[in-house]
């Protein structure tokens, strides 16, 4: 499978996992071509996860704006003769879409069908053009205590969130039947790592460890996730754009399944290690709460499709990249405290206003 790959359209490029996929291919994935980022900058994108880690030699442009907005996706896939879209962008955090389900279909389904009508203008237009939507594991629902969900498994999504990925990753393999569109489509497992937002459940613990601040469990604490370093699913993304035939789905996950409560506990250990603080106080921060409405309770990825037919591995162990995301924190409280203070909104107006 060759596919012109020179000229890439990242999405949300600014976000968690968008960012590390912007990172890992300019600095370990030998990529020697362009990438447009394109990010409405909301409240999780933080332009300043990429500092530092772009070329300043014009390969890489940030625009800032948003999916939806057709037009302006139509003038950058022209303008940068863009031959690939990476599709992260997106409305992310479950409980956000529990209480208010609006911006993720904006976002997440509308935005996705923008997408897809630029690409499917531009090839009827003839030009050489291929979508990768990046989605999650949630769109298929609940497991038992056995079980994993493989690239058959039936959708059943159950939240306003896993809904809205549910209806997108339709929406592509509907493109990619109907108009011939080039696609490919991921659903991946839990990611941890560095430049998480500190909303999500590893972040959001390790700087409640840090403040001395209680820590929310959800619910009886049993509830299952299968953990995967944000570097194993940017490289399993850029396998895939390379070497998956259109209309594929592939399914990516760490085999590296946690209770929620017992990540915590193995977290609190780390933390008292790396900061120094007595394991014992940070214990008595654990602190039960109101469960998640509908809350899922076991994920669990088989991956060995992509690992039999791509050759990919998850290269990260979660024993040394839970303590690689620590230090992390640790070592990065600038970006902590923009990330608590919102200050990234002015770091933006200083730097892009005029882009
Ligand atoms: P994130 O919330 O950290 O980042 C989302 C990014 O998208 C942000 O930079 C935000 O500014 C941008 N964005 C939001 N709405 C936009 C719009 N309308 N136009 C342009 N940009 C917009 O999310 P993430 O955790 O990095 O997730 C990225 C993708 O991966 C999402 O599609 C998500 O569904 C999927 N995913 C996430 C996980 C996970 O564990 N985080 C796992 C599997 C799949
Ligand atoms: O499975 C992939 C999905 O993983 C992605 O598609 C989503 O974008 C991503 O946010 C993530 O969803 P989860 O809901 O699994 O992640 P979150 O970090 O919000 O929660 C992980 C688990 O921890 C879940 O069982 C809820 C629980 N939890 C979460 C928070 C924030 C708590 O017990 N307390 C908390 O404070």
């Amino acid at each position: 499978m060759t596919r012109p790959l020179d000229h890439l359209l990242v999405t949300g490029g600014a976000g968690f996992i968008g960012s590390a996929f912007i990172r890992a291919v300019f600095r370990r994935l030998g990529f020697a071509g362009r990438v447009v980022n394109l990010d409405k900058l909301t409240y999780a994108g933080n332009p300043a996860n990429l500092i530092g880690h772009v070329p300043d030699d014009g390969r890489y442009t940030f625009v800032h704006g948003d999916i939806g907005d057709q037009a302006l996706v139509e003038r950058l896939l022209a303008e940068h003769d863009i031959q690939c879209v990476v599709h992260f962008a997106a409305e992310s955090h479950v409980d956000r879409s529990i209480y208010g389900p609006k911006e993720f279909l904006q976002t997440n389904v509308m935005g996705t069908f923008s997408l897809l009508e630029a690409c499917r203008a531009r090839h009827a237009a003839g030009k050489p053009i291929h979508l990768h939507h990046v989605s999650t594991d949630e769109v298929f629902g609940s497991l038992g205590d056995d079980g994993f969900f493989d690239e058959e498994t039936r959708y059943d999504p159950r939240s306003p969130y896993s809904a809205s990925k549910a209806a997108s990753d339709h929406l592509v393999r509907a493109y990619a039947h109907t108009y011939h569109l080039s696609t490919t489509l991921s659903n991946c497992s839990n990611n941890y790592g560095p430049y998480h937002f500190p909303e999500k459940l590893i972040p959001l613990m390790i700087l409640n460890c840090l403040d001395g601040k209680p820590l929310p469990v959800y619910g009886d604490g049993q509830n299952i996730r299968d953990w995967l370093y944000v570097d194993d699913h940017a490289e399993a993304i850029w396998l895939i754009l390379n070497k998956a035939a259109s209309d594929t789905s592939w399914n990516v996950g760490g085999r590296n399944e946690w209770k929620n409560l017992d990540l915590l506990h193995k977290l609190i250990e780390v933390v008292a290690v790396e900061a120094g603080r007595d394991v014992r106080e940070l214990r008595k921060l654990i602190t039960f709460v109101k469960d998640r409405p509908g809350h899922d309770r076991r994920y669990a990825i088989d991956a060995s499709r992509i690992e039999r037919e791509l050759g990919w591995r998850a290269r990260h162990d979660f024993g040394s990249g839970i303590v690689e995301t620590v230090r992390w924190y640790l070592q990065n409280p600038r970006w902590v405290q923009d990330m608590k203070s919102g200050a990234y909104k002015s770091w933006l107006d200083t730097n892009y206003a005029a882009r």
